[in-house]
């Protein structure tokens, strides 16, 4: 069984894109695999509560606590994922999570990167840039974390046009639905053993 850790932060997020990996693990379209553990930076979060209400084993790490780097990693530990998947997780990770867990570790950012990304690009900050810049296309990025903000080799990218006169909340919602169509697809790659780093470059085994 693919084992996938989720990893989300603040009190911000939706948890949509949690619970859209929760399904695909029960869908298959990650096949032999299964969410074994959602871990959140807060309690008063609507995507822990999402994740309570169907049925996913749930912990609190908070990084207020000075031990939050180990208390993290035992916390991951305790299940020993395959994967660890953020989703909508606004922090650094950790370094000794990043080492413990080379290559290992995936997020989804919603734009092209490296366009409309880094630090503070972030949700709507993502989606009001490309409409503010003019872009004709948008899209979203499934990548690995390093130690910087969405600096990690690129697995798999999907685009999205913007159509003429759209705001930028439409294309926020035309961008997520890219999303939840691109993380599963990258995850299950991993899940079935077909992707492979060297340096920057990612490969994806037919
Ligand atoms: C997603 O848009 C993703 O691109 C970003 O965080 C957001 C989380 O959204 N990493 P949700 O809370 O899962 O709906």
């Amino acid at each position: 069984m693919f084992k996938i850790a989720i990893l989300i932060s603040g009190a911000h997020g939706r948890g949509s894109t949690l619970i859209n990996l929760a399904n695909a693990c029960k869908d298959g379209r990650i096949p032999d695999s299964e969410v074994a553990l959602v871990i959140g930076t807060t309690g008063a979060s609507p995507a822990i509560e999402r994740a309570r209400e169907v049925g996913l084993e749930v912990a609190i790490v908070s990084p207020k606590a000075e031990d939050y780097s180990p208390k993290l990693l035992a916390t991951l530990n305790r299940v020993k994922p395959d994967l660890i998947c953020l989703a909508g997780y606004m922090r650094r990770v950790p370094d000794a999570v990043l080492s413990a867990y080379q290559h290992r570790i995936t997020n989804i950012h919603p734009a092209l990167l490296p366009a409309f990304g880094g630090q503070g690009m972030y949700g709507s900050h993502v989606h009001q840039a490309v409409y503010d810049y003019g872009v004709k296309v948008t899209g979203c990025t499934v990548h690995y974390i390093d130690a910087e903000y969405d600096t990690g080799p690129i697995i798999l990218q999907q685009t999205v046009e913007v159509p003429d006169g759209a705001t930028a909340d439409e294309i926020a919602a035309k961008v997520l639905v890219a999303e939840h169509a691109a993380y599963p697809a990258a995850v299950a790659l991993i899940a079935q053993g077909r992707v492979s780093v060297e340096g920057r470059i990612v490969r994806v085994a037919s």
